[in-house]
């Protein structure tokens, strides 16, 4: 949703500039939610920044519209639901930043003018690397962990004491001497090392989830594969099982103070001493500085080491030594005036762009990806960079053959910041971002606001063909047993299904099949000897499907079951739905009218159906499609000798035998509509275990309760 308007804030009119500030405000917070909340990032921090600025100077213009929820007045993120909030005995605050050595000499100078100090008062200062992770607030009353939160909106966070309990940084006593009553702060973080290993095994968790999601078993929670270390610590500390906390390599250094009831220590390095005593662990690298001179070396040094660190680290913490100092300067706004964060920049190279390649998603989005020479950076060697989409492309007119400059932040996937143009060699022409599919040939198109082009050949496009067929053959929609994704690939690799017609026809490539390892008549094992005999068997018996399922099945955009349901009521039958839908690419066509006519099925949904009835080779793949296996037409779905054809059922509680999709799935297999709820018209409700108001109700109503081996008997199964 990030929209940058670039228009000058000088030429905005108030009313303009009113508009744009409540975008904005929207803007900011779903990005605020998603990085604090929720610990994924959906845009760069430089992008969040433009946001940010962007607020800033148009409020800087028009300081009459400043809104009561305004980001520049909001501190962090709302705590999320299910931790407990913890308030904090003091403010956590954040750090002002410098960029260069001008800027750090500034920020020395309005502390001797704060101080009244003259220039030969030299300042001393403790440098910390500053790393990337998450902060929290320890609480320690006479020596003992009482609780920890994050840091939230800087005045409460989130208890997040359990989850602390499981890092083994972190002292549960303190070594004596120590206050009554003091806050640590320190942050957690995961190392490098340690974060790549574990985003492998959350990838190949996510890959295993996808797989259960094809073969239509119970999914656990959902997967999150963290981009970089701060989310993956950030997440991790967030969990709400601490035994998933305790799985995860966390750490600590601690390197400040709250609310304490007596001061710790003289000055900044003594109380780092103290923490070690108490049993902290502070970053080795902290180090006292005699002199302010003595920071830009110091920041060059460690700007040296950055790569082979251990850990990731975006800049240097400066933190003025004498604590009576620190005392009279206090803070300014949300950060202390002794205080800065000198950050390094983001680490770059140029190198030359040989290739603009174009991926396509799994929905068909055309992803343009830079092919570059092999460079290094910050320690990394880095072959591809995102571009992405179109818009961007054009806007930082980047062109094969250029000299860019390429940037890597925190985040993993480095991006092209701009193009040298003196560098640009002689013929080099603006890129043409492709209007056909680079994998089909099919159109690629722009739905309306979209950036992203998008491959309309659905069924026929490669790219998406595999996915698109376990989606055919899924649970929810085919329902064909044994079809998972693994087999999927390997029939799509083997060229035996290319499109959902091909898998009604594998019968007669039975014997092929049987050659395949681990699918042979003749291995021992007998499920697998079995298995091709078992698959061509499942296959025939979803042959005839009722329309709202075959439609379902066809994974068109933006067609769930339940549009797939109002479809299939609306227009019955296969033959009646696609004539319609043919004739409903002429816009004010008495079908296209017919079909915006369909409560729920809005504009959107609308284009998306007749963009795919525009694409030949999608209609073509859908009429092969249904002379193999033509669906059933709506209202006579029903198996007519079966006790359900025709009735309404309602599952509750929770079954033994079954899972409740398959439940559904069968139900309907023989006639019956499931809903979800009990009525007057329910003709029966099958009760599992800890069945709840629903149960209640249909006793009430006197309808017919079936248990689940009742149920399995009058189904036959
Ligand atoms: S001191 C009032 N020291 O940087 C001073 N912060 O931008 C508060 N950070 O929220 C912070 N290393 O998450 C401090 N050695 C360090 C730090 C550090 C990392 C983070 C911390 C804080 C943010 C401020």
């Amino acid at each position: 949703m990030t929209t940058l308007r670039t228009r000058d804030t000088a030429s905005l009119t108030e009313a303009e500039a009113a508009e744009e500030l409540a975008a904005l405000s929207v803007e900011i917070a779903h990005h605020d939610a998603l990085y604090h909340g929720r610990d994924a990032p959906e845009i760069s921090d430089a992008a969040y920044d433009a946001l940010v600025a962007r607020n800033r100077a148009i409020e800087a213009r028009f300081p009459a519209l400043v809104r009561a929820d305004s980001p520049s007045r909001r501190v962090g993120a709302a705590t999320a639901e299910g931790f407990a909030k913890s308030r904090h005995g003091e403010p956590m605050l954040s750090l002002n930043n410098v960029f260069s050595q001008t800027e750090f000499g500034e920020f020395c100078a309005s502390i001797r003018r704060f101080l009244g100090l003259s220039a030969e008062d030299p300042l001393r200062f403790v440098a910390e690397p500053k790393i990337d992770g998450l902060s929290i607030n320890l609480l320690y009353e006479d020596g003992a962990f009482i609780k920890g939160a994050t840091r939230g909106d800087g005045i409460e966070g989130e208890d997040v004491t359990q989850n602390l309990l499981t890092i083994a940084d972190l002292p549960k006593r303190l070594h004596a001497p120590f206050p009554a009553r003091i806050e640590i702060r320190g942050e957690v973080f995961m190392d490098k090392a340690d974060f790549l290993a574990f985003r492998t095994a959350q990838e190949q968790a996510a890959a295993e989830r996808e797989q259960r999601r094809a073969r239509g078993e119970k999914l656990g929670d959902a997967v999150v594969v963290p981009a970089n270390p701060r989310n993956a610590a950030a997440g991790s500390v967030r969990q709400l099982d601490a035994r998933i906390t305790a799985s995860r390599p966390l750490k600590l250094f601690a390197y400040a103070m709250g609310a304490s009831s007596e001061p710790p220590a003289e000055s900044h390095h003594a109380f780092l001493q103290r923490l070690q005593h108490w049993g902290f662990a502070v970053n080795p690298l902290s180090t006292l500085l005699d002199t302010e001179a003595d920071a830009e070396a110091f920041q060059r040094r460690i700007g040296d080491q950055r790569a082979a660190l251990g850990y990731d680290i975006d800049g240097v913490v400066y933190k003025l030594d004498r604590l009576d100092w620190q005392r009279r300067l206090g803070f300014v706004g949300r950060a202390p005036r002794w205080a800065t964060a000198w950050k390094f920049p983001a680490e770059q190279a140029t190198t030359v762009l040989l290739d603009i390649e174009i991926q396509v998603g799994r929905t068909g989005a055309l992803t343009p990806r830079a092919v570059m020479q092999p460079v290094t950076v910050g320690g990394v060697v880095v072959r591809h960079a995102t571009l992405h989409n179109e818009d961007e492309i054009a806007r930082k007119d980047i062109r094969i053959g250029d000299t860019v400059r390429i940037q890597r932040a925190g985040d993993v996937i480095p991006q092209v910041v701009e193009v040298l143009p003196d560098k640009r060699p002689p013929g080099a022409q603006p890129f043409a971002f492709p209007t056909a599919c680079p994998v089909c040939g099919s159109h690629a198109i722009r739905d309306g606001e979209d950036v992203v082009r998008r491959c309309t050949g659905g069924l026929v496009c490669p790219a998406q063909a595999v996915e698109r067929l376990k989606h055919f053959a899924s649970r929810r929609a085919m329902d064909i047993e044994g079809l998972g994704e693994e087999n999927i690939q390997k029939l799509f690799d083997e060229g035996l299904v290319r499109s959902p017609a091909d898998i009604f026809r594998l019968a007669h490539h039975a014997e092929r099949m049987r050659q395949w390892e681990g699918w042979g008549a003749r291995s021992k094992k007998s499920d697998e000897a079995r298995k091709v005999a078992k698959l061509l068997e499942a296959i025939e018996t979803r042959r005839s499907v009722p329309l709202e399922r075959f439609i379902f099945a066809l994974g068109i955009r933006r067609i769930g079951e339940q549009n797939a349901k109002l479809l299939a009521r609306h227009y019955h039958t296969l033959e009646e739905w696609r004539a319609k839908m043919v004739a409903a690419h002429v816009i004010g066509s008495e079908a296209r009218e017919e079909l915006g006519s369909i409560q729920g099925i809005g504009p959107a949904i609308a284009e998306e159906l007749v963009e795919f009835f525009a694409e030949p080779r999608a209609l073509a793949a859908l009429d092969d499609l249904a002379r193999e296996a033509p669906p059933l037409p709506a209202e006579s779905t029903a198996a007519a000798d079966s006790p359900f054809a025709g009735k309404t059922l309602v599952f509750t509680g929770t079954l033994e035998t079954l899972t409740r999709d398959e439940a559904e799935a069968q139900a309907e297999r023989l006639g019956a509509k499931v809903t979800k709820s009990v009525s007057k018209k329910t003709d029966f409700v099958v009760v599992g275990a800890d069945a709840g108001s629903k149960a209640t109700k249909a006793a009430e109503l006197g309808l017919r309760i079936l248990t689940e081996a009742e149920y399995r008997d009058l189904a036959g199964l």
